[in-house]
């Protein structure tokens, strides 16, 4: 009989070594050391040889032939955009998201929605009537989407040569175990393992196969980033689970750009899909208020306008605060530093909170000047008109910095109705002017952006 292999690998990163140790050498966690069971080698494993493809060969890339623009819609667009224009045929997808953020249910319901598909849905973390529940909470009616509960990954594939799904939805992939390894399901090795016979499935059945993942309470996917190699795509879906909105965005995907994002509301009813971000990223205020600047961003493909707010007061304590939502905290302190440095403003016994509208988080260097007219106009308690709007980006020495795509801002911006839209003058000048109905206002410095907005 062949010896029994072991490894001991750390629960936190995945690492992996041969004797135990008390800490981990490669992210510092104590005690999370687990010897796994790599391989029996007298098991026989049921199911695994049919997805082997012993039959590839070397060929020349130039006669590899694919059909480009072979994808598959999920019939919901914020998806289909974010992977890319629809799901690549065998492809692996990684759903990662916090507990509660909706991941089940946009699953159940892209998979209730897609009527002209077999699809499989198997769960391992709720029962049928539970499954049932929420597809009546959706309220979609489809006969051809199946539900397994179940957690042996060999009695799965068993279920999928007789039913021959197309689509096969996997919640989670931390509830499932294979054969082949004794150890716990969501141990690393058997996330492991699973991941890799449903990859070898994926590939080769053509079948795209959506993976839901747990994240850990650090933010990460649980399980190795090795995970996160294995798959095509890895799906982040966030949001603050006090607002409704919840925003899936790609950090990884083979088949399309990480740029994109959708954004969805949750309702009663299941996810809403939101086709136009910027209705719900301004918030609703009747009167001008002070502290408030709009920025017209791009994410992605997607132009929007989100709305930019922040507080500025006399320091109550010794050490001045600065907290942000949905920003860089030290992009914050540089624009604070060149508003006190460029045009003295005195920021540095100030406190400043800023947030951004709609539990978003943006990195689009065109809202600094949105930024720090937000700031200006709550330390001067002075507001600035609800249309009036901001694209630029604002340098160290307090110079106004060009941004990408201005065009596509500006328009989305006239299309809002916005009647000025504050950009670099480098901007400025490629522009045709007279294309737009809103007053492009071009600014080279921060003081002329105080003179013009406060003047
Ligand atoms: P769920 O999909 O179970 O989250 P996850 O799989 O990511 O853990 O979603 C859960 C939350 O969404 C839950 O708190 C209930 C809420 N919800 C709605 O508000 N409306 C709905 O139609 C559904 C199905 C769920
Ligand atoms: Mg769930």
């Amino acid at each position: 009989m062949a010896k029994t292999k072991t490894s001991f690998y750390c629960q936190s990163c995945g690492y992996q070594t041969s004797k135990w140790l008390g800490r981990c050498p490669s992210c510092g966690e104590w005690n999370s050391f687990v010897e796994e069971v790599i391989q029996r080698e007298d098991k026989k494993v049921p199911g695994r040889s049919s997805h082997d493809r012993s039959s590839a060969r070397p060929t020349p890339v130039q006669e590899i032939t694919y059909d480009s623009e072979f994808r598959v819609s999920t019939l919901n667009n914020e998806l289909d955009r974010v992977l890319g224009g629809g799901m690549v045929p065998g492809s692996l997808i990684l759903l990662g998201g916090e507990p509660g953020i909706g991941k089940s249910t946009l699953m159940l319901q892209i998979a209730l929605q897609l009527k002209n598909l077999k699809i499989l849905y198997v769960t391992g973390e709720e029962s049928n009537q539970q499954i049932r529940m929420r597809a009546e909470r959706i309220g979609i009616e489809n006969n051809d989407c199946y539900i397994l509960t179940e957690n042996n990954t060999q009695s799965i594939f068993q279920h999928i040569e007789q039913l021959k799904p197309q689509l096969l939805v996997i919640d989670s992939i931390q509830t499932l175990q294979t054969s082949v390894i004794d150890s716990s399901a969501g141990s690393i090795s058997q996330i492991r393992e699973c991941a890799a016979e449903l990859q070898r499935y994926a590939k080769a059945s053509d079948v795209p196969v959506f993976m839901i993942g747990h994240i850990t309470k650090e933010g990460s996917l649980a399980g190795p980033k090795i995970l996160e190699h294995m798959v095509d795509t890895v799906l982040q879906f966030e949001g603050d689970r006090n607002y409704g909105y919840r925003i899936i965005r790609a950090t990884k995907n083979r088949f399309g750009s990480t740029s994109e994002l959708g954004i969805y509301e949750m309702q009663n009813s299941g996810l809403r899909e939101v086709s136009n971000p910027s209705e719900i990223l301004l918030s609703q205020r009747d009167e001008n208020m002070s502290g408030v600047a709009i920025a017209a961003t791009i994410e992605g493909m997607r132009p929007m306008l989100i709305e930019t707010q922040a507080l500025v007061s006399s320091a109550a304590y010794g050490t001045p605060q600065r907290s942000t939502t949905g920003f860089d905290t030290r992009r914050l302190n540089m624009l604070l530093a060149v508003l006190e440095k460029r045009s003295g403003f005195r920021m540095g016994v100030k406190d400043v909170f800023l947030n951004i509208a709609g539990g978003l988080r943006v990195d689009d260097p065109a809202t600094d000047l949105a930024i720090v007219s937000a700031i200006l106009s709550s330390s001067e308690d002075i507001p600035i008109s609800q249309k009036y709007c901001f694209a630029a980006e604002v340098g160290l020495s307090g110079e106004i910095r060009s941004v990408n795509r201005i065009e596509q801002r500006i328009s989305e911006a006239d299309k809002l109705g916005f009647e000025r839209i504050f950009i670099s003058r480098f901007n400025f000048k490629g522009l045709e002017q007279n294309k737009f109905n809103i007053e492009l206002v071009p600014v080279g410095k921060i003081e002329e952006v105080v003179g013009k907005l406060f003047g």
